[in-house]
């Protein structure tokens, strides 16, 4: 069994198993030299070649426990028939949200299009060797919401958003669940062993609502993971002392922390479960002394824990791949 099924499945805490959020990506030179070349970010994601080579390059450099397939969360709209645009800086937009062609796409035109990410995974399976896991994942229900309705850029981030068409948004919610659910299905009989589940902007979401967009549309998603036998990751971004209920209700086998949780309160608060990541992404563009500090200071606190090291969000673009391995390095050097 892998190191990360062994923390997910046993609790194991003899070994902290270690992957990155976004350790495919813009960091990496090679990356960015197929980037280069493709221009059109979706294509890309649809390359079942150049995707499963996407989703190798981290671990050719850095001793990981982890690929997580090359893909997005925005696949999931797209092939619901949506135009997404990836704009670079301002990030990525949906135009015209077209709400009957959403609700009106069949499952088969949805596989049809997603066919080369499970092709991609197939590949990715046969050349990873048997102690790497194979992460595949969705973007949570509210998050894709976000993205659908481009909310994201109205508020600014912060501000917390009133759903005011909640008749149609039941409805796209219900529509969601569903087809997420095809989508973690193929992705596993791919050959996935873990689904994480991306809540990037749960922390949007008003305390009156939390059990409508957040805490109902995870669980569902879990508990389909569990009747399926696959071990699930959450990551309910933003969430602040809500992570506790999420906990208590959403049950995955694991939850990814943000940088804003005090690790000693996650400790303290979330048990009988995994906990991943937490460490600032930021600290790894400054100070390498900083950064391996503050690695130790999350392995010291997780001692005794089953816990997987991660960060709080993906890596960033600007930093250096050499800091990644020293970072790596270090937590493989811990064997308890
Ligand atoms: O290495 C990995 O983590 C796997 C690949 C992966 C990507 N996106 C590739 C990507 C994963 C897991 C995601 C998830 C994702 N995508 C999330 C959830 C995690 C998070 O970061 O909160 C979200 C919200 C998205 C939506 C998205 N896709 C945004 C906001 C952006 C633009 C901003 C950015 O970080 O670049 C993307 C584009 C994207 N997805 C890139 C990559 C490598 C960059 C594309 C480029 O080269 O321009």
């Amino acid at each position: 069994m892998s190191k990360l099924l062994n923390c997910l499945i046993n609790k194991d805490n003899s070994c902290v198993p270690i992957w990155f959020m976004r350790q495919a990506g813009r960091y990496l030179p090679e990356f960015r030299q197929i980037r280069l070349q493709n221009p059109n970010f979706l294509d890309l994601c649809f390359n079942s070649n150049l995707a499963t080579e996407i989703t190798l390059q981290p671990l050719k450099r850095f001793n990981l426990d982890a690929a997580i397939i090359f893909s997005d969360i925005l696949v999931i709209p797209h092939a619901l028939g949506q135009q997404i645009e990836f704009r670079g800086k301002g990030g990525p937009w949906c135009s015209n949200f077209n709400l009957d062609k959403f609700l009106s796409t069949k499952e088969k035109d949805f596989l049809s299009k997603l066919k080369p990410i499970y092709e991609a995974i197939k590949k990715t399976r046969t050349t990873l060797s048997k102690e790497k896991s194979l992460i595949a994942f969705v973007g949570a229900p509210w998050t894709l919401i976000i993205y659908l309705y481009n909310l994201k850029s109205l508020n600014n981030m912060k501000k917390q958003i009133k759903i005011k068409s909640k008749d149609e948004i039941k409805l796209v919610l219900k529509k969601l669940d569903e087809f997420l659910k095809i989508h973690i299905l193929y992705q596993k009989e791919a050959g996935a062993d873990v689904v994480q589940i991306f809540d990037s902007w749960s922390g949007l979401i008003r305390k009156e609502d939390l059990d409508e967009y957040c805490f109902k549309p995870n669980t569902s998603l879990v508990n389909f993971c569990k009747t399926n036998k696959i071990p699930s990751i959450c990551f309910p971004k933003g969430l602040k002392n809500n992570y506790k209920e999420f906990m208590e209700k959403v049950k995955p086998d694991a939850i990814n922390i943000d940088q804003d949780i005090d690790p000693v309160w996650a400790k303290n608060n979330l048990t009988n479960i995994c906990i991943q990541g937490g460490m600032n992404p930021e600290l790894l563009l400054k100070n390498e002394e900083r950064a391996l500090k503050e690695t130790e200071k999350y392995l010291e606190t997780f001692k005794n824990f089953p816990y997987i090291f991660n960060l709080g969000h993906g890596i960033l673009p600007n930093t250096n791949p050499d800091i990644v391995k020293k970072i790596v390095d270090k937590v493989n050097l811990i064997t308890r």
